[in-house]
């Protein structure tokens, strides 16, 4: 049986996903491994970590080669352990003998700057690099409400919204499920706050957009696209995530909640419906598409999309390690099928004959 490995930077993470996953391995005739990329031993290239026993379905500690087929769940973050990961998956990843189900995608800036050369570039919030504080100022000044967040960010992790008044600065963000609001008296008070933040991590600015719901609450249209077991992409679902009141970000880890897609929809217009669907199918029929031409393989992404109070559809963010809860919430009856898509898709890639994979580059790693 070829072997197919989870890998993740510690066991807790998305365990029971991944228990699920390797339960349904040898039905498709694989034999399902779960390691850390520390946990490689780069001498004798073996691995300790977890073997799936799927006569007994449990876990059981074992050193093992390391799996030909990788199921990449690395959500690295600025601790030393995903420093000392990085490289190794990086390694991981340039190995010809080594396939990995999908190669991640580039940070927020690189992102936008290939897809802003591609027909979706309608769709993108106009981003910049934020290279000193006055970056921030000039943008206030000409468009007066601004968002700035990581260039490397997650999870809603480290964003803000940024108002000119007249004279004051007002500065809003979420932290904890908490909304946090500041006034800056003026611009060097407003400098000595974003001088430290900008100079720990790199940050990106964008227009404010105002995505949110008649109750003020920002709201955004979550889809999660994956490869099936031919190797083609499809949709597998969607559903809405709507962010606290008079807060700012959707995200659930924010404290958002989820709504299906169907009942969030009956609410428009039939005109507003029709053009709803249209944009979301021309999106998500060019957008994976682009990626793998401009970057590397994939298996599945999530897409975030906002909706402006005139409608317009904005993409805010592309994931390559998409969560499922969205899904799983709005659609239970997909949890299954959405189980089963790593397993089915690696066993693709296996037996696919035509396997080219495009090399290893550096630029994926984040996301
Ligand atoms: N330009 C923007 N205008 C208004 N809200 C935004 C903007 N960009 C992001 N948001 C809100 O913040 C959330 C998180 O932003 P996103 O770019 O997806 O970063 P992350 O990678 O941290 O999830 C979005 O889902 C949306 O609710
Ligand atoms: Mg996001």
């Amino acid at each position: 049986m070829i072997t197919f490995g989870i890998m993740t930077l510690n066991f807790e993470s998305e365990a029971s996903y991944i228990h699920e996953i390797a339960s349904r391995s040898h039905s498709c005739g694989l034999e399902c491994y779960h390691f850390l990329p520390s946990a490689i031993n780069p001498l004798t290239k073996q691995v300790m970590g977890r073997h799936f026993d799927a006569k007994k379905q449990c876990w059981v500690d074992e050193e093992f080669p390391i799996p030909p087929l990788i199921y990449d769940r690395c959500f690295y973050g600025d601790d030393e352990h995903s420093k000392q990961c990085i490289p190794i998956v990086s390694w991981l990843k340039s190995r010809e003998d080594i396939t990995f189900l999908g190669f991640g995608l580039p940070n927020k800036l690189e992102l936008y700057e290939t897809l802003s050369k591609s027909r979706l570039s309608p769709y993108l919030p106009r981003s910049q690099v934020i290279k000193d504080c006055s970056d921030v100022i000039k943008a206030l000044k000409s468009q007066r409400r601004i968002i700035i967040k990581p260039i490397n960010g997650s999870q809603g992790f480290g964003i803000y919204y940024l108002k000119k008044n007249e004279k004051t600065i007002h500065v809003k963000t979420e932290k904890n499920k908490k909304i946090i609001s500041r006034i800056f008296p003026n611009e060097s008070k407003l400098f000595q706050w974003l001088q430290p933040l900008i100079n720990y991590r790199p940050y990106l600015l964008q227009p404010y957009l105002e995505l949110s719901n008649t109750s003020s609450q920002p709201f955004d249209i979550r889809i999660l696209l994956q490869k099936d077991e031919q190797g083609l992409w499809l949709e597998r679902g969607k559903g809405i995530r709507i962010g606290n009141t008079g807060g700012l970000l959707s995200n659930l880890s924010a404290g958002g909640s989820v709504i299906d897609f169907p009942s969030w929809s009956s609410t428009l217009s039939l005109a507003t419906k029709e053009y709803i669907g249209n944009e979301l199918h021309f999106i998500t029929n060019n957008l994976p598409h682009i990626l793998e031409r401009e970057i590397l393989p994939l298996f599945e992404i999530g897409i975030d999309i906002g909706m402006a109070k005139n409608g317009a559809l904005w993409i805010l963010d592309v994931n390559s390690k998409p969560g499922r809860k969205v899904i799983l919430k709005t659609q239970p009856d997909l949890q299954e099928t959405l189980f089963l898509a790593p397993l089915l898709y690696g066993n693709y890639l296996i037996h696919a004959e035509n396997k080219e994979r495009k090399s290893y580059n550096e630029k994926t790693l984040y996301h």
